[in-house]
């Protein structure tokens, strides 16, 4: 306190000036903040009173503000703090902090002054303005940036004001404080290193104040500092390379990758869209990539066959343009889609049908574009085919033939070649081949019967056409065609193509010239086939002409004569009894079979009644027994007719005599004049005939004696065995006996030998003599005549030798 006193001695001055002559200042002070009724100062002293003077005197305490801070204790001279004080809210900054008081002593009037200074305490902390102070700082800033900031404030004065700021400990800033020129301070938070965002987004800092006072009482802020994102971070993939597999068809929409790319930046800088970059059409085609998930999918078709690996590369680009790559190697998985595939490389059709075994028919490849075991193929074929199937290298199939082929059995083979490949599930393809076999000339004609019959008709028109043969061949074109042609053979002494030709291709047969039945009645023609192969192959076969009789020969009458010199007269006894056989009417037809077939008929008579022709036999007899009445001299016309179609026929002539026997008178009635000219012909014919006769006579009386006598000698021998035994020529029944008295043993012999059917035997047996058919006709019917003429009765020529 006397500290205070020199030091404001002049205000004291002018503050006594003011008071006159009277006025004297006291000056002390006090510390703010100090309870009531605290000591300020003891004013005894200074007034130079005492206490007893002091109260005495009513001293008294006057302040000069409104309020009284301080009271006056008459007893004993203190001034007493009547409450407590503020400096900050009395006096703020001002400085000092003076409050002004009087004391009054009366009796004399004294008025002192007095003065209290206030002493500043340190009861005020350093404050901000504000609880927290926000910065938004872009990362990119530089270093060495300056932000400024508040400083805080301190109500107290002096040393307990504001002494120094601090910051809390970091990476990034730095306080710099300053002063201006006035003296203030100012605080700038410097940037000491560079701000990421993406290390620390946000900055806490603490700003604290501290005072001069004793304690020292501080103040603190909050910094809070945003950093600001900037583009400042690429996008990055998880994998620069992704390998996946993919199986070959995947439907579309198959995931087949997702890349994934982080950008550490914040907002639309690390908002990552994805692109294709620089990928080929292959890739286009087959994937789609999703611009915001990065899903690679499947969009098109995905074959192994075609493209075995993909590389994809992919474009991560943040919303600031910054972009990172990544690359999607996608191997794609074979899977058995492909089936194996048959190609034909040579093919031998038509394959001639004589090709040995193992000659090479195809050649044929079997590939399959799948891999590995999807892509191992096997190849059959039919067994049951003449072909099997040889492997070479490198897939490569030979079909070779396996035995003999024969085109007449199967033109064409058509082979399956099925070919399969391992994978799973397996798959097949088939491919038929044709293989046409082509004709080799290995089969002869053949011909549809192995023996031809054919029938003409005798008389045919020249040229007629028989029938036809024909041949097949089993080959074909050339080697089928056939031609026919004859060979060479002979129709009694003429050469067969005078007979027959044939028309070479359609094997028609036609007869050249008219037969005659009665000359040829067959003959045999050899037709040979020929095929037009290389060398040419042929068979032959025999065609039989059998030559059909037509009734082209009327009856010729061989007995009686009737080439009308002289009609020979046939005896008859005017005794004669019914039924007696007057003659024969022999004829005979050069035709065969029905067409000569006879038949006599009686046509005319001289006496209608008398006389009947056997219609089989031709034998002519009495009906009745011959009177007186019926003239010497009967004639009869006799019809012989054959069975042809149409029947042809002729007449005989008979003359009959009735006699009374057979005496010179009766004999000389016959007109013989006209015979005298055939007489010198006659004798000889008749000289051979009675030579025969004779001949025949004389052979027949030995054989009988001989006959007789071996009989004889055998009944000799064996008597009680044999002794019904006929001694004689037995004669059949029919035989008649009543004539043998007038007709002599020859006649008769001959009669019982014809049997009554000589007709019908003669005309059977006829067509087992050849000499008729071969024989010219006028030789033939001489020989007819003098085979004929044993048949002759005997009468009948006795009655021309007695003509003689
Ligand atoms: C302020 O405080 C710091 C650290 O607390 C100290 O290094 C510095 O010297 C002080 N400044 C003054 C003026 O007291
Ligand atoms: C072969 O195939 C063809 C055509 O399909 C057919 O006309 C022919 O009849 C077949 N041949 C055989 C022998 O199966
Ligand atoms: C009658 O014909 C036969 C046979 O043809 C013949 O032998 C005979 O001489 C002929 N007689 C007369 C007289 O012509």
């Amino acid at each position: 306190m006397e500290v205070h006193h020199n030091r404001q001695g002049w205000s004291f001055f002018f503050y006594l000036c003011m008071c006159g002559a009277i006025c004297e200042s006291f000056h002390y002070s006090v510390p703010e903040e100090r309870k009531s009724g605290s000591l300020v100062a003891n004013v005894l002293k200074d007034l130079k009173v005492d206490v007893k003077e002091l109260s005495a005197r009513g001293a008294r305490l006057v302040s000069k503000s409104t309020k009284q801070y301080f009271q006056l204790d008459p007893h004993s001279g203190n001034v007493l703090l009547k409450d407590k004080i503020d400096r900050e809210s009395l006096c703020g900054q001002k400085d000092p902090c003076v409050l002004l008081s009087e004391i009054l002593l009366e009796n004399p009037l004294e008025v002192h002054r007095i003065e209290v200074e206030i002493e500043d305490v340190n009861d005020n902390s350093p404050q901000f303005s504000k609880k927290e102070f926000l910065f938004e700082i872009p990362e990119q800033v530089p270093t060495n940036t300056r932000f400024p900031l508040e400083t805080a404030q301190d109500s107290d004065k002096g040393e307990n004001a504001v002494q120094n700021h601090t910051l809390s400990p970091n990476d990034h800033f730095r306080l710099d404080v300053q002063s201006h020129r006035d003296g203030t301070n100012y605080a700038e938070l410097v940037l000491q290193k560079q701000l990421d965002r993406e290390e620390n987004a946000q900055l806490f800092l603490i700003l604290s104040a501290v005072d001069g006072g004793n304690p020292k009482r501080t103040g603190t802020a909050n910094i809070v500092i945003h950093v600001l994102d900037a583009n400042d971070n690429f996008p990055q993939f998880d994998d620069s390379v992704y390998k996946v597999k993919l199986k070959e068809n995947a439907p579309r929409g198959t995931l087949v990758n997702k890349v994934e790319a982080t950008d550490r930046d914040f907002g639309s800088n690390a908002a990552v869209t994805y692109s294709f970059s620089q990928v080929s059409e292959n890739v286009l085609k087959a994937f789609s990539l999703n611009k915001h998930t990065g899903e690679l999918t499947v969009a098109g078709t995905v074959d192994y066959e075609e493209e075995r690996n993909y590389a994809i590369n992919i474009k991560a680009t943040d919303g600031g343009g910054l972009s990172a790559y990544c690359k999607v190697i996608v191997e794609v998985e074979d899977s058995n889609d492909n089936a194996p595939e048959v190609t034909l490389t040579s093919i031998t059709s038509p394959l001639p049908e004589d090709s040995p075994p193992d000659t090479v028919v195809a050649l044929f490849s079997v590939t399959d574009q799948d891999s590995g075991d999807n892509g191992r193929t096997a190849c059959t074929t039919e067994t049951n085919l003449p072909f099997m199937l040889k492997a070479s290298e490198n897939d490569y199939y030979q079909l070779v033939t396996q035995q003999a082929l024969d085109r007449e059995r199967a033109l064409e083979y058509n082979i399956t070649l099925t070919a399969t490949d391992w994978g799973s599930p397996r798959l097949t393809s088939t491919r038929i081949i044709n293989v046409q076999i082509s004709d080799v000339n290995d089969n002869a004609p053949v011909f549809e019967k192995s023996l031809y019959d054919m029938h003409l008709n005798e008389n045919n028109i020249p040229g007629l056409l028989m029938g036809l043969v024909q041949a097949k061949d089993l080959d074909t074109a050339q080697n089928s065609k056939v031609t026919y042609s004859l060979l060479p053979g002979k129709v009694i002494d003429q050469p067969v193509s005078s007979y027959v030709s044939i028309n070479s291709e359609t094997g028609n047969l036609y007869a050249i010239r008219s037969v005659d039945y009665e000359q040829v009645k067959d003959f045999q023609v050899i037709v040979r086939a020929v095929d037009s192969g290389s060398p040419p192959l042929s068979s032959e076969v025999m065609v039989r002409v059998l030559i059909i009789d037509e009734n082209d020969n009327a009856p010729f009458i061989l007995y009686p004569l009737q080439n009308g010199t002289s009609p020979s007269n046939d005896l008859v006894p005017r005794g004669a009894e019914a039924g007696y056989l007057v003659t024969k009417v022999v004829a005979v037809d050069r035709d065969s079979g029905q067409n000569s077939w006879l038949s006599y008929e009686l046509l005319k008579a001289t006496e209608p009644g008398l006389f009947s022709v056997g219609v089989q036999n031709g034998e002519v007899k009495t009906l009745r027994s011959i009177n007186k009445r019926d003239t010497f001299k009967q004639k009869l016309i006799i019809g012989v007719r054959d069975n042809g179609h149409p029947p042809q026929s002729t007449s005989a002539t008979l003359s009959i005599l009735l006699v009374d026997g057979f005496s010179d008178p009766y004999m000389k009635m016959v007109d013989i004049p006209k015979e005298e000219i055939m007489e010198k012909e006659d004798r000889t014919l008749t000289m051979y005939l009675v030579i025969c006769l004779a001949v025949i006579s004389c052979i027949f009386l030995v054989s009988l004696l001989v006959f007789v006598a071996v009989k004889v000698q055998k009944r000799s021998k064996k008597e009680s065995s044999a002794l019904n035994f006929p001694v004689g020529p037995n004669f059949p029944e029919n035989c008649g006996d009543a004539d043998a008295g007038s007709l002599s043993r020859a006649y008769n012999y001959e009669v019982c030998l014809a049997g009554g059917s000589l007709n019908s035997e003669f005309r059977f047996l006829r067509p087992f003599f050849p000499v008729f058919s071969v024989e010219p006709p006028h030789n033939k019917v001489e020989s007819m005549i003098s085979s004929a003429s044993q048949e002759i009765p005997s009468h009948a020529v006795e009655g021309q030798l007695m003509n003689q």
